[in-house]
């Protein structure tokens, strides 16, 4: 616990050395993400640890980015070579992990996956991704996650189905990459929902490149 404690402290202010305007961002995050930690009874310490840390790499220039995940040994796909911002939380994974001394292998996956998702998240990760997503200046700028925030208070699963509906549509009219991680976790989640509500599995083998 005195561990934690510690641990929340350096990584709290190694963020706060960070731009003014990502520190807020995290603040108001932290008041999300803790919200949601006493609504699904998780330790708010853990998702403390989380949420300073999930942008501590936020902030830096595209090409620091991709040499600081080469560097950790991280798998870098074409998506991230066109968009190396999505690797800030993979990359802090692996600092708070290497520098901070961070074993929580759920918090720590919570940092690593808060910004597309991943296949199977821990409630922790759930939390830091749909906090990071509707924190109230998110929210002001698109409304729509006002119902992604009031959905995740009944169900978190559900909540994150929605975000990547509102995130697919979102790609398609600016023409962005979808990440192949983030296909794949929404894929995942899609299937769960089926299984959960009895119906048959109706997105088995499909294909992002081909349709
Ligand atoms: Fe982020
Ligand atoms: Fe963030």
């Amino acid at each position: 616990m005195q561990q934690l404690a510690a641990q929340i402290a350096a990584v709290r202010a190694e963020l706060e050395a960070r731009p003014e305007g990502l520190v807020r961002h995290v603040e108001r995050v932290l008041v999300e993400a803790l919200d949601l930690a006493a609504r699904w009874d998780l330790d708010p310490a853990r998702v403390e640890l989380a949420t300073w840390g999930h942008d501590l790499f936020r902030s830096f220039p595209p090409d620091e980015q991709l040499r600081l995940a080469m560097e950790a040994g991280l798998p870098v796909v074409e998506a991230d070579r066109a968009e190396p911002v999505l690797l800030h939380g993979p990359i802090a994974a692996a600092v708070l992990r290497d520098r901070f001394g961070v074993l929580d292998d759920e918090a720590l996956s919570a940092v690593r996956d808060h910004t597309i998702g991943g296949r199977h998240m821990p409630m922790i990760a759930k939390v830091i991704l749909l906090a990071d997503k509707f924190e109230e200046r998110k929210r002001r700028r698109t409304p729509v996650m006002r119902e992604v925030r009031r959905l995740a208070w009944r169900d978190l699963d559900l909540a994150l189905l929605c975000w990547a509906d509102w995130k697919w549509v979102d790609e398609r009219e600016h023409g962005w990459l979808t990440h192949p991680d983030h296909w794949g976790a929404r894929t995942e989640w899609v299937e769960e929902h089926h299984r959960e509500a009895g119906l048959p599995g109706r997105t088995a083998g499909f294909d992002l490149a081909t349709g």
